[in-house]
């Protein structure tokens, strides 16, 4: 529709039925308006893959690589292709709009949700995060570019105001954002906290730039519970509060727009807005509505599983990878990741994956049959107990893999029962009466040893086993973080022997009570086995095999939405086992399964260091494509990564009086490290391949198509005996620049394949916004004259080429 048709439609309707529309009708979905042919819109979470509007584990949905991984593609045309299978599985489970990409930067290492933004570098997160963003949208489906802006660190995300300056907000935070609406996008999501003293649902940045300079038509969705004032947020360009039925605006704001503190005209702009929405994903008028599409069978594993592959960051390769299947005997698969990998982070992303490969699976089915392949898991990791799953417990009533979930009156009357996946189960159906939440299991100990058991939730609980009361009590609510409350609420334990071969009924309980969500989670640790024999296991695994992979990673919980991170330490003795483990055995490849920056201090001992970041449901098979040659790992870094927090430049994501401070402005990730004289164990940029490559020549010149961006064209030599794929990154610097500037920062890059021996110029485009830099005092974009040093190479920290350049107006 027209504009001025879609104007018409909100000239048909009153103040009360516009400022209805202006909140959700349910957690997941809009209102309709049939008076104007408006139906409800659905959204659900990505960027991890799409749930749909359930929590509920028998419905998966695919599962992609985190956002960190998909940063380390440097691969706009791949990124686009995963941006489309979100939009196809967001068709298939009647979604409207995902709620992805998340567009924040990885400002410290420390930020719990690292692993679900795209990059240190603003410029690396916008074309990444565009990429999605079109793949998305490009099947009708919306994408939403949150969360619009400074949500960096999760430390009293809620309330905690950002203090930071205009120039490095409109140069590093808003960039990505820019961007994003130069794509095209539908959606923005407002944040939580707040910058500069209002928080993000009442921002004047709402306005300027997002609506008026970069000329944004969409809708400002709020997020989760983020509007929580009437006025304020409604004279804003803040246009839908999310979730619904009940919020701040309903009866209120049309209170408000009588007694004129807000303006009719400011609804209408937000109606105008929805309504847009809904046209562009077919929930308006006699439109398409949602097609029912799917991913062609089986190509979508295809494609996650190249993700895996090209997004693994291969760290140091001491001419031990790619190994040569036809000539190996044995391998010793070692780490408790090994068989149960982390697969994504913690928080509202969370999807339920339908298949996974673990490392385990995807190597063993690679091989060989004759090549002999021992797992040994590593001592005890230290994490919290898991929850239960099919693989370790059974419905007690029908014997079935899984748990038993049943809803309870007052008087412990049944009103509902049925059969699950899960012992996390977030969303219990609401049976009328419902008074108590149950889920009950029976586990099969192996041996005799002790157990630990837990239950997580809020208000009056009780855990269980085989009748022995193990915890009971009035839990309060603790937080006022709906991640908290409704997906990651507390957990209480104990311990308790229990015989082998005996099965123990395990039963928690919950009792429902308002404004706690009903989240109820019942998790179990077995008796852990001798941890030195553990360790000595290992080591004589990796001593009898001809190679050894040792997965290692984070742990539940320590990368998640809802906190930040404490340390970057590998939990348990996992540093130990990847030391013995690699004296052992030179050929020792050490995969690492986190979402973000965690230390290596072995890292000189290994023979092979890879990433695999939080790889999604195909980690195995890309792994073993990786690993065995099939595939490069072609990730390269999207952050750097310090040999040692202490030496990270920003670790500082702690409010004071509500206050966080970006202190060190521009120079975000390398440009801090660069600023600060220190050198990480790797750098931004960073990743090898399984060839080798000489940086022969860099030119620089205007673009032939005029206009004021550069070209840089690097001629690169393949060096090695394989084929391979080269990131060509290209930075400036400015030494003598007459204003504060990073050291040097990404202005382009491009990839390209090369045959061994052969030599290719990679063309580099550096859009002239590169050379800009933001006048606070003028508020405008401004170019400095004089000349600028363009670097070629490989990363922030290995670029072997330089040139001068004069700048766009002296080459005029
Ligand atoms: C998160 C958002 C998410 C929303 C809905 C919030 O707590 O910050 O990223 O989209 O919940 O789940």
């Amino acid at each position: 529709m027209t504009r001025d048709e879609l104007l018409k439609l909100v000239g048909t309707l009153d103040l009360v039925r516009k400022v209805g529309l202006l909140t959700g009708a349910t957690v997941w979905r809009t209102r309709a308006e049939p008076a104007v042919g408006l139906r409800e819109m659905v959204f659900s979470d990505g960027p991890a893959g799409v749930r749909g509007e359930e929590w509920d584990e028998r419905r998966p949905s695919l599962l992609l690589p985190s956002a960190s991984a998909l940063g380390s593609l440097w691969d706009e045309q791949l990124a686009g292709e995963l941006g489309e299978l979100l939009a196809l599985e967001a068709l298939r489970k009647k979604v409207h709009a995902v709620l992805a990409p998340t567009l924040n930067l990885h400002r410290s290492p420390l930020g719990g949700r690292h692993f679900e933004c795209l990059a240190e570098d603003p410029e690396l997160a916008a074309r990444t995060g565009a990429a999605l963003i079109r793949g998305i949208q490009a099947h009708g489906v919306a994408a939403t570019a949150k969360h619009y802006v400074a949500n960096d660190s999760e430390t009293e995300r809620l309330t905690l105001d950002v203090r930071v300056d205009e120039r490095t907000l409109r140069e590093v935070y808003l960039a990505p954002f820019e961007a994003a609406v130069r794509a095209g996008v539908w959606l923005v999501m407002s944040a939580y906290n707040g910058v500069n003293g209002t928080t993000m649902t009442a921002s004047d940045l709402l306005a300027e730039p997002l609506k008026g300079e970069w000329g944004f038509d969409g809708a400002v969705v709020s997020d989760w519970g983020a509007v929580r004032q009437t006025a304020q947020s409604a004279a804003a360009a803040q246009d839908l509060a999310m979730p619904g039925p009940d919020g701040p605006w309903g009866a209120a704001l049309v209170a408000a727009v009588l007694c004129g503190s807000v303006p009719e005209e400011a609804i209408d702009d937000k109606v105008l807005r929805l309504l847009t929405l809904a046209d562009r994903v077919g929930a308006l008028g006699g439109g398409r509505g949602i097609p029912s599409r799917a991913w062609p069978g089986g190509t979508a594993r295809c494609l996650l599983r190249r993700a895996v592959a090209a997004s693994t960051v291969l760290l140091r390769n001491e001419d031990v990878l790619p190994l040569d299947a036809a000539a190996l005997h044995s391998v010793a698969v070692i780490g408790r990741h090994a068989s149960a990998p982390r697969l994504q982070g913690g928080g509202s992303a969370g999807v339920f994956p339908p298949d996974v490969v673990t490392p385990l699976d995807g190597i063993r089915a690679r091989l060989p049959g004759r090549t002999r392949v021992l797992h040994a898991p590593g001592p005890d990791l230290g994490g919290l107990p898991l929850p239960l799953d099919p693989a370790r417990c059974e419905n007690p009533l029908t014997g079935e893999p899984g748990v038993l979930l049943r809803v309870l009156s007052a008087s412990g009357h049944e009103l509902y029962a049925e059969h699950r996946l899960s012992g996390r189960q977030l969303e219990p159906p609401l049976a009328p009466e419902a008074h108590t939440v149950e889920i009950s299991a029976l586990v099969r100990p192996a041996g005799d040893g002790k157990w630990t058991f837990g239950v997580g939730g809020y208000g009056r609980m009780s855990l269980a086993v085989d009748g022995q009361l193990l915890v009971e009590g009035e839990f309060a609510r603790d937080s006022e973080d709906p991640a908290v409350i409704h997906l990651d609420p507390p957990r209480r334990h104990a311990s308790v022997w229990l015989a082998g071969g005996q099965p123990a009924h395990v039963v928690a309980r919950r009792e429902l009570a308002p404004d706690t969500g009903r989240a109820v989670v019942v998790t179990a640790a077995e008796p852990e086995p001798d941890q030195e024999q553990a360790l000595a296991e290992a080591v004589e695994a990796a001593r009898q095999a001809d190679v050894a992979v040792v997965v290692v990673g984070t742990t539940e919980g320590s990368e998640s939405e809802g906190h930040d991170r404490t340390s970057l330490t590998l939990p348990g003795r996992q540093d130990e086992l990847v030391s013995a483990v690699a004296a052992a055995n030179p050929r020792t490849v050490v995969v690492v399964n986190s979402g973000g920056p965690v230390e290596l201090p072995w890292r000189e001992e290994a023979g092979a260091v890879l990433l695999s970041w939080f790889p999604g449901q195909e980690a195995g098979a890309g792994l073993a494509d990786v690993l065995l040659g099939q595939a490069e790992p072609g990730g390269r870094l999207p952050t750097t990564w310090g040999a040692a927090l202490a030496d990270a430049p920003v670790t500082h994501t702690r409010p004071q009086d509500g206050r966080l401070v970006y202190a060190e402005g521009l120079h975000i990730g390398y440009r801090a490290w660069l600023r600060a004289g220190r050198v990480p164990a790797y750098w931004f940029g960073h990743g090898l391949g399984y060839t080798t490559w000489s940086y022969e020549s860099l030119r620089v010149a205007g673009a032939h198509d005029g206009g004021e961006d550069l070209v840089a064209e690097v001629r690169v030599r393949n060096t090695g005996v394989r084929s391979g794929r080269e990131v060509v990154q290209v930075y400036l610097a400015r030494p003598d620049s007459a204003v504060e500037r990073p050291v040097r920062w990404l202005a382009g890059f491009t990839a390209v394949r090369v045959q061994p021996g052969q030599t290719v110029t990679a063309t580099v485009r550096i859009p002239a916004r590169m050379l800009r830099h933001w006048d606070t005092d003028a508020r405008a974009w401004r170019t400095e004259e004089g000349s600028w040093r363009i670097l070629a190479g490989r990363s922030a920290g290995d670029l072997p080429l330089t040139a001068t350049v004069r700048g766009p107006r002296e080459r005029r």
